[in-house]
């Protein structure tokens, strides 16, 4: 898979532009706070995700301007398709091959990229929400149906705790609870045995891609924690009745606090490092090195899938490694359409473009 052209229209920072770049290695280069991240975050964009840095829609839009817009064309499939993003009214319209679509959900799947930046260090800094929303976006990609089951489990959980506060005050509601427990446990003992497999297929090239980058003197270890207690040698029926056990058993805490406290909304993925959390024990470099590993083989394992290999978004990721992981990076990325960012161009690359003040220029046109 790879990215033909990108067309931006005020862009945040970026004016308008039509981009070409290569089937390798693209190079974006230039000083602080030119559009660097801001060009690939609306590649990202067409992903169906949401925007890396967490930004609302309207913040995407050009200050002082009334909408923004992306085209992008890609070949995937054997073919060249088109996205195009509209982002209007603090909504993001999408047209997937000239077709209009409802929800930005409606699209992913279909242009599959790969996202690391520094805002990605909360994957192993941050609480357990990030990692499950990784594991989850990551499935996602693989298998758009997934994202229905995610959005009927938030529902169900939203009813469930919703109830939750009305119990104290209508006790005959209590009897009612049980029909959503169920519905919960069935739901979500569907979610957890695709985490288990995405974390099995996953762990496999995580923890070689850290053993390459910590040059064999590192081991990392990543497992999916179930708060109810399931495990991954159970079959989906028994997670079911894991999870609802466990729904009855904190019922009555539930009530009194007036929300779900367990479920697979609760649950982690456990990243050690040499036997350690590195959530806890991790130092900088390690964290680093354990989400880049745990990117690449998002990349692999979406590669696996969907029989072609998606693109990968890298910002600000050279200056962080030394020269020699910048080369074991680079040649583990040989085949993929790659765009690293950096404020300076030491890459031996085909494709190089300056960013500059919102405007692009290709090698040295400038
Ligand atoms: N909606 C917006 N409209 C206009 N400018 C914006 C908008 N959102 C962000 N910007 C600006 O875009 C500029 C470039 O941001 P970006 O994060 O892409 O820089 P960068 O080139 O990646 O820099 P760095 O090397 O520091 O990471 C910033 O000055 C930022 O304030
Ligand atoms: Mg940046």
């Amino acid at each position: 898979m790879f990215v033909k052209s990108l067309e931006f229209v005020n862009y945040r920072n970026l004016n308008h532009d039509v981009l070409y770049p290569t089937d390798g290695i693209n190079v974006i280069c230039g000083e602080n706070a030119q559009g660097k991240t801001n060009l690939l975050e609306c590649m990202w964009l067409c992903t169906g995700g949401r925007s890396f840095r967490g930004s609302k829609e309207n913040e995407l839009i050009k200050f002082g301007e009334k909408f923004s817009e992306i085209n992008m064309s890609f070949y995937s499939c054997g073919r060249e398709q088109t996205i195009q993003i509209i982002i209007q009214n603090g909504k993001r319209k999408p047209i997937l091959n000239d077709v209009p679509k409802n929800y930005v959900s409606q699209i992913v799947g279909s242009f599959c990229a790969v996202v690391f930046s520094p805002n990605h260090l909360s994957l192993i800094k941050n609480g357990p929400e990030e990692r499950r929303n990784f594991v989850d976006a990551a499935i996602c990609q693989i298998k758009p149906a997934y994202t229905s089951v995610l959005s009927r489990y938030k529902k169900i959980l939203n009813e469930r705790n919703a109830l939750l506060k009305d119990i104290p005050r209508h006790r005959e509601l209590e009897d009612t609870l049980e029909i959503w427990n169920e519905k919960l446990a069935s739901e979500g003992s569907l979610i957890a045995a695709e985490r288990f497999a995405y974390m099995d297929k996953l762990s496999i090239p995580a923890a070689e891609f850290y053993d390459g980058i910590s040059k064999g003197k590192e081991k990392i270890d990543i497992s999916y924690k179930m708060n109810s207690g399931a495990e991954k040698s159970m079959n989906t029926k028994d997670i079911e009745l894991t999870i609802l056990e466990t729904l009855r058993k904190k019922q009555q805490d539930d009530i009194y606090c007036g929300y779900t406290s367990s479920g697979i909304h609760r649950d982690d993925i456990i990243v050690k490092i040499n036997g350690k959390e590195a959530r806890s024990f991790g130092s900088q470099g390690q964290q680093r090195s354990a989400v880049l590993s745990l990117k690449l083989a998002e990349a692999t394992v979406l590669g696996d899938k969907k029989g072609e290999k998606p693109v990968i978004l890298l910002d600000d990721v050279l200056s962080e490694l030394d020269s020699s992981r910048q080369d074991y990076l680079l040649r583990k990325l040989k085949g993929m359409q790659v765009f690293i960012s950096c404020c300076e161009s030491n890459v031996n690359a085909k494709n190089v473009f300056t960013v500059k003040e919102g405007n692009i220029y290709i090698s040295g046109e400038e």
